[in-house]
């Protein structure tokens, strides 16, 4: 690959938390980091308390706004001081039902201020918490549980019935949001239980490497990952917060992501509270209207989201957004998939606004390459690696490749929110550092001479749509499910809105004949029982799909038919 002449958007965020890029990057110590917090001295640590208490002991911030929630039928405000007391009386009620430091602790619910309250609760009394996304379906939701042996689980009366609780051992105690009339024994009334539980709690003082939370992704092959990380990440969680997403004191900031994903929490709960800035918390469904009154109504100063919202704002045209003041926003980001340079000049013209992108993972817990507010934005690049932190672009031996070389995305370790583990899984967590110094992305980029990354694609099968990973195997175990699937093989195809759409080809059963019904009750089949967004948008069938000898579906076959592509070496294939 040669040098291009790139393009370059000016700096306009003045007074940027990152002054000068290069000296930090030469001087910064995550010890400094550490010093913002008291346990820095005491070696004892809970970040629920760094994130909500501390803030509420204060005189300056004890009364300030931390969560606006609202959605189309509730609009609500908290103070830190009465989050400190919500979240104290959660970690009550699981204290009275015997929950206990390292027990898992499940939040499978919409996003409500009770989510948040769950949320700190558990964590203040040394659980881990495992967040899920309100849209799984049965299956995702056993897997999740039964890997992570949870003991406790809060959910609503309405999600209740997608949770296998008879074939859920380990799982003792369900606490329902909503719940009506008598509950059998192990359920719970999560608002009786509150209104009978003290104020006060004993907070559970734990090491920085003590586990906080499991968020499950997607992999190529196999069921999801349990990702888990601990106390330690909120350091970073900070410091991005700071240097990134630009926190001053009287900020309105608003994250779009769901809790059920990583930069729901790490940058919908951690980030902001760390910070003490007042975060907004929009329930409900996306809608450009929604989203914009969002804004104007709270007067929203930070915003992060993700490219495929960005589209979405787009489609729905620039007539929509002048109805609406957005006057009040002065730094806008992205995560989660490579930010269109025609999404960043469309966000300057109609919001006035740099689009900044950021690049990270699950797996990293934090951004760690990113376009800082007081850097120049190269559009279609993701930026350059916060100050503290090594990217590079190796090969398969390790090697450091020149400017320009497209390779592995890799990463120094450790840094401070890296994860610890996958859950009960070893073997998939040493994957990640093969290559002994560097944790492996599984993204391909190249960096340029002024050392800002370019993202080319995933190594892996991954499929990324509308902002959420999902793993091509987990859906193609539920399309075989469905009786009148022999075999399926599924791709991401590139699609203007959400990135990529998940496709399925699909080989029927004997006696199965292709038609457009079936392929509807197909799609239905995943949607139910797997999740809305994991189900494929097109199906196409085949006689027969390509396959290795050895019987594994190929996808990069499937990817080039769809693509129409050179399918490469197929002395793999069978006959
Ligand atoms: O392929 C990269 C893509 O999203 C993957 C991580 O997905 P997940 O663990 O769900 O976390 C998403 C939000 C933290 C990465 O391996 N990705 C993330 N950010 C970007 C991106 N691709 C291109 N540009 C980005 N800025």
């Amino acid at each position: 690959m040669k040098m291009m002449e790139t393009e370059r958007l000016a700096v306009t965020v003045k007074e940027a938390n990152l002054p000068d890029y290069e000296k930090t990057a030469r001087e910064f110590d995550w010890k400094e980091a550490e010093k913002a917090f008291s346990w820095y001295e005491t070696g004892k640590v809970n970040a629920a308390y760094e994130a909500i208490d501390r803030h509420a002991e204060s005189e300056e911030r004890k009364n300030k706004l931390a969560l606006i929630y609202s959605d189309p039928n509730r609009e609500e405000r908290y103070t830190f001081a009465e989050m400190k007391e919500k979240s104290n009386r959660f970690g009550n009620v699981l204290r009275k039902i015997g929950i206990q430091k390292g027990d898992r602790v499940f939040i499978f619910m919409p996003r409500t201020p009770e989510l948040y309250f769950s949320f700190f609760g558990a964590i203040k009394i040394g659980a881990i918490v495992g967040p899920l996304f309100e849209a799984f379906m049965e299956a995702a939701v056993r897997d999740r549980l039964e890997n992570s042996e949870a003991v406790a689980l809060v959910t609503t009366p309405a999600l209740l019935p997608r949770v296998p609780v008879d074939e859920l051992p380990a799982l003792k105690h369900i606490i329902l949001v909503g719940a009506q009339g008598e509950l059998p024994e192990g359920y719970y009334d999560f608002h009786k239980e509150m209104a009978n539980a003290s104020p006060e709690l004993d907070i559970e003082w734990v090491d920085r490497e003590d586990g906080m939370l499991i968020h499950y992704t997607s992999g190529s092959t196999g069921k999801p990952k349990g990702v888990y990380h601990v106390h330690n990440a909120m350091i970073q969680h900070y410091q991005t917060g700071k240097w990134v997403l630009d926190f001053k004191e009287d900020d309105v900031y608003w994250c779009t992501a769901d809790p059920g994903w990583v930069t729901g929490t790490s940058y919908g709960i951690f980030a902001p509270w760390l910070n003490g800035v007042t975060n907004v918390v929009r329930g409900g469904r996306f809608s450009p209207d929604d989203w914009y009154q969002t804004i104007e109504k709270y007067k929203v100063t930070v915003w992060y989201s993700a490219p495929t919202a960005f589209r979405m704002l787009m489609a729905a045209g620039d007539d929509v957004v002048k109805k609406y003041d957005l006057s009040s926003l002065r730094h806008v980001l992205s995560v989660g998939e490579p930010l269109n340079p025609e999404v960043i000049r469309w966000g300057m013209k109609v919001y006035n606004q740099r689009i900044h992108d950021t690049w990270w993972m699950t797996e990293t817990g934090a951004i760690l390459i990113a376009n800082y507010p007081s850097m120049e934005i190269k559009p279609g690049s993701m930026g350059r690696p916060i100050p503290g932190v090594k990217a590079a672009i190796i090969d398969d031996e390790g090697n450091e490749l020149p400017p320009y070389q497209m390779g592995n995305l890799a990463i120094r370790t450790p840094w401070p929110s890296m994860m610890r583990a996958i859950w009960k899984n070893p073997e998939k967590y040493q994957e990640y550092f093969r290559i002994p110094g560097w944790y492996i992305s599984g993204d391909s980029a190249y960096m340029d001479e002024e050392g800002y990354f370019w993202f080319q694609g995933r190594l892996d099968d991954v499929i990324v749509t509308g902002g959420k990973n999902v793993g091509p195997f987990e859906v193609e175990s539920k399309l075989v499910e469905h009786p009148a699937v022999a075999e399926a093989g599924v791709i991401g195809k590139p699609d203007p809105v959400r990135g990529q759409i998940i496709k399925a080809f699909v080989a029927l059963r004997s006696g199965y004949q292709p038609s457009e019904e079936l392929k509807e009750e197909i799609r239905k089949h995943v949607k139910e029982k797997l999740a809305a967004h994991a189900a494929p948008r097109e199906i196409e069938f085949k006689d027969k799909l390509p396959k290795t000898r050895s019987g594994k579906i190929m996808r990069r076959v499937l990817k080039a038919w769809e693509l129409g592509l050179p399918t490469g070496d197929l002395s793999t294939m069978e006959d």
